[in-house]
């Protein structure tokens, strides 16, 4: 931390762009952390907010509810394929934490023996104790291995790590062959938990084809609840509303966040299925509900502009509009890729991850004694461009309505920003 020993503070911002306390502007490379959805201070979300906060501000949804959150609860079941339920809380990793926990207590309900949390290596589902266990990345959580609960991890095919010996499809194969083995052979398996359609934070890993759908199948013939995490991918981050729906594969329990509420509030919500549903139904006395409840769970602010930000969505056609913006990123694609610190490109929708490496042919990862990220922060600010670095790779994950107009030049400034750097890593 020491590195940082000043911050920009960001003062305001208005579509892509960001501006800080000296008057300097950045276009939003990092989607405010993955998660804006229309860019910054646009008007209708704007008053969601204003004329919400002027009827109900908060109130419990311990005994009560309320009528946004009911709103969207029913727009969430609408646009979810197989699910029957929303349980709201406010941020991703408890979203998860509360995915965990109702697939491990629907086997409780039930009366079986399943204790076990199946996963995939390099997964990512937030900071919290049950999401760090679930989804260990070993840069992040070293630290704290020894507190949290074992998983079973499954390997994920990278294309471009592909272990010697292998082809990229027989490598695939490889991995599901395992997956089948040991879910097949292992009754106590609870819960085969992963993100849907590409592991993010893992550096953008895009699944091969059929490769969730595979597993989805797998879980359903083995009796292991499937829990996708749809966070950073769903809401049309990877070109589909529904990431899931686009991998064939539907889940027992699904978590939403992020672009959720557009960007602007915090606010997460976990479905189930009405099987998961149903299993927590019974008398007081049988102890089947789930305990758990936060203060801000179905803030009704929150949900109103979650509310107008789904209408947004239906009433701009974003999904097709995502999909025709993102064909922009490809005519970068040979630019970037002839860098040659460049590795691989990975990229879907509006995600793209661009690996860094110091020699290509080795595929290197570039190293520094100073942070990447802030080196690329550094430079990036000097271009007019926030981004952010995971590890080795350049992530590019801008609001979802971004124009071409704006994303080509925040292609430019990517790849100026990535040759200005270029002199700290060769
Ligand atoms: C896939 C995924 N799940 C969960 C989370 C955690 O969300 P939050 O940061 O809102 O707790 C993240 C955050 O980046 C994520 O990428």
């Amino acid at each position: 931390m020491s590195e940082w020993d000043t911050f920009t503070q960001i003062k305001s911002g208005k579509g892509m762009w960001l501006t800080d306390s000296k008057g300097n502007k950045m276009i939003d490379a990092v989607g405010s952390m993955w998660c804006n959805v229309w860019g910054h201070s646009n008007p209708e979300l704007v008053n969601a907010i204003r004329s919400q906060s002027k009827k109900l501000q908060h109130s419990s949804m311990f005994n009560l509810t309320n009528e946004p959150a009911e709103k969207l609860a029913a727009s969430l079941i609408r646009i979810s394929p197989g699910m029957n339920r929303v349980f709201y809380s406010d941020n991703g990793s408890s979203a998860m934490e509360i995915s965990i926990k109702i697939a491990l207590q629907y086997w409780k309900n039930k009366g079986e023996k399943k204790t076990e949390i199946a996963t995939v290596e390099n997964g990512y589902h937030g900071d919290t104790f049950g999401a760090m266990s679930v989804g260990y990345v070993p840069e992040f959580f070293s630290k704290f291995k020894k507190q949290l609960f074992a998983t079973i991890q499954f390997p994920v095919p990278n294309k471009y790590r592909v272990p010697k010996g292998f082809t990229f499809s027989d490598y695939q194969e490889h991995c599901l062959e395992k997956i089948e083995k040991r879910i097949s052979e292992d009754n106590n398996i609870a819960a085969f938990v992963m993100e849907s359609g590409a592991q993010v934070a893992g550096g953008v890993i895009i699944y091969p084809k059929g490769f969730q759908r595979k597993i989805s199948q797998l879980c359903k013939k083995h009796g292991v609840l499937l829990v996708l995490d749809e966070i950073a991918t769903g809401f049309g981050r990877m070109g589909s509303m529904v990431q899931y729906e686009e991998q064939k594969s539907i889940p027992d329990i699904v978590a939403y966040g992020k672009m959720l509420t557009g960007g602007y509030l915090t606010m997460a919500a976990t479905l189930t299925s009405k099987k998961i549903y149903d299993s927590f139904l019974g008398e007081f006395n049988d102890w089947r509900h789930l305990f758990h409840g936060h203060t801000y769970t179905g803030n009704p602010i929150a949900a109103a502009v979650a509310n107008k930000n789904i209408e947004m969505y239906q009433k701009n056609h974003l999904i097709k509009r995502i999909q025709k913006t993102a064909k922009t990123f490809e005519k970068h694609y040979m630019q970037i890729s002839d860098m040659d610190i460049v590795g691989d490109i990975r990229h879907s929708g509006m995600l793209m991850g661009i690996e860094l490496v110091s020699n290509k042919a080795k595929k290197t990862p570039i190293q520094s004694k100073k942070s990447i990220n802030k080196i690329f922060f550094e430079e990036g600010k000097k271009n007019g461009i926030y981004l952010r670095t995971l590890g080795n790779i350049v992530m590019l994950v801008p609001p979802l309505a971004i124009s071409e107009k704006d994303l080509d030049l925040l292609l430019k400034k990517t790849i100026e920003t990535i040759q200005a750097a270029r002199h700290h890593f060769v």
